[in-house]
């Protein structure tokens, strides 16, 4: 079909024109894609996406702490101009803690998804353990990371933006959300936004820009989606569009965040994740020097911990830095308060950048490969962060002193 074909198809089918009857269609019509994602509050919230071919007379999502399934949360149906089937989401409220829910989503004329498990977040954990990487796509490299996520069994996945790689072809969104169902029907995946998330759609030989809106759709993310924050344990994770770093509301939107961050007790380690990296050493890249006038002084101000992103497609990371200067040239052992950690981790499965040459002096540690990195966050001691490549042997182990 042409893209005004299914373009013609899809608002057809949004309005229910020359499909069948949602009755009709019996189990032919199952939920696929399935993900989910955190509420504003982990510990008592999740939410449920999933996509139909044609859209269906109820969208449900049946849960519940046994296989009995006694909840019900009912779905809404997100909509976008060039979407390529039904999408749902549900939000699932006043879970309990630290438990584990079983749930199945769809509907009784579509068909229902296998049923599927996650855990809620725990608000006072010993330890926990989360994955993340950038710059994903539809690879061989992209689905080997995928099952290093499973493998590591975090609690949560951040994905560093520029997610799908669809850049306006559609169809492609549904191949990307096929290959990280493993992962996402069972664990968190929680969103930067990248620049490849402002797509431009090609629509009778014109370019059209159609922004953030497949990702908004497709995914829900807490707060206004583009940046949010969520707690785990002693954690805060803040995440903001780096994409649209110069937004004055967003800059003072990040200010506030990191500052009530600071004021709550509760939170110890207050790490932020986004896609353009502050520092880098990709050749033709470098640093990013509007987005380090910008915010660095704001990250500077609250002391934040680490700062996670992609966008260069390799791994790489600076040494602690405060006010653009580095604050220790030890490899692996930092204290906590005595500068940021600044560290990228594009290679989620894309293909790999090279550096500039010689390395410079602010760089670490930096390797040309494809992998993610698994963060051991304690009640007490040191944060653990390890790098590791797509066939998990180690990169680097680093700790932040308490
Ligand atoms: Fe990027």
């Amino acid at each position: 079909m042409s893209l005004v074909q299914t373009t013609l198809a899809m608002i057809l089918s949004v309005n229910g024109i020359g499909q069948q009857a949602p009755d009709a269609m019996g189990a032919a019509n199952p939920p696929t894609q399935v993900r989910i994602s955190y509420g504003e509050d982990p510990t008592r919230m999740m939410r449920v996406v999933w996509q139909t071919k044609t859209p269906t007379k109820s969208l449900v999502v049946k849960y519940g702490t046994t296989d009995k399934l006694e909840q019900m949360a009912v779905g809404n149906r997100p909509t976008y101009v060039y979407e390529t089937g039904a999408l749902a989401e549900a939000t699932l409220y006043n879970l309990k803690p630290n438990t584990t829910y079983f749930y199945r989503c769809g509907s009784d004329q579509g068909g229902w998804s296998d049923v599927q498990s996650f855990r809620t977040a725990d608000p006072n954990p010993s330890s926990f353990v989360f994955t993340a990487f950038g710059d994903h796509g539809v690879s061989a490299d992209a689905v080997s990371n995928v099952k290093n996520v499973l493998f590591e069994k975090p609690a949560f996945h951040l994905l560093l933006g520029d997610i799908s790689y669809a850049n306006g072809n559609q169809p492609i969104w549904d191949t990307y959300l096929a290959q990280i169902e493993p992962m996402t029907r069972s664990i968190p995946y929680m969103l930067a936004y990248g620049n490849h998330e402002n797509e431009d759609i090609t629509v009778d030989g014109k370019k059209l820009d159609i922004g953030y809106i497949a990702t908004m759709t497709r995914f829900a993310m807490p707060g206004f989606e583009q940046s949010y924050e969520f707690d785990y344990g002693n954690a805060r994770f803040v995440t903001f569009n780096s994409d649209d770093y110069e937004n004055p509301v967003q800059q003072m939107w990040l200010d506030r965040t990191l500052a009530e961050a600071r004021r709550n007790k509760k939170v110890k380690w207050l790490i932020v994740f986004e896609h353009h990296p502050l520092y880098g050493t990709s050749k033709g890249r470098g640093d990013n020097e509007g987005l380090i006038k910008a915010i660095s002084p704001i990250l500077d101000r609250y002391k934040v911990d680490l700062v996670l992103a992609g966008h260069d497609h390799h791994y790489e990371r600076q040494y602690p830095m405060r006010n653009q200067q580095i604050t220790s040239t030890h490899m692996s052992k930092y204290k906590k308060g005595d500068g940021t950690l600044y560290m990228i981790q594009g290679g989620g499965g894309r293909s790999l950048y090279d550096f500039t040459d010689p390395k410079p002096a602010k760089c670490a540690v930096r390797e040309k490969t494809n992998g993610y990195v698994r963060i051991t966050v304690p009640k007490k001691g040191s944060l653990k962060i390890e790098a590791k490549r797509v066939d998990r042997s180690l990169i680097e182990v680093i700790e932040i002193a308490d």
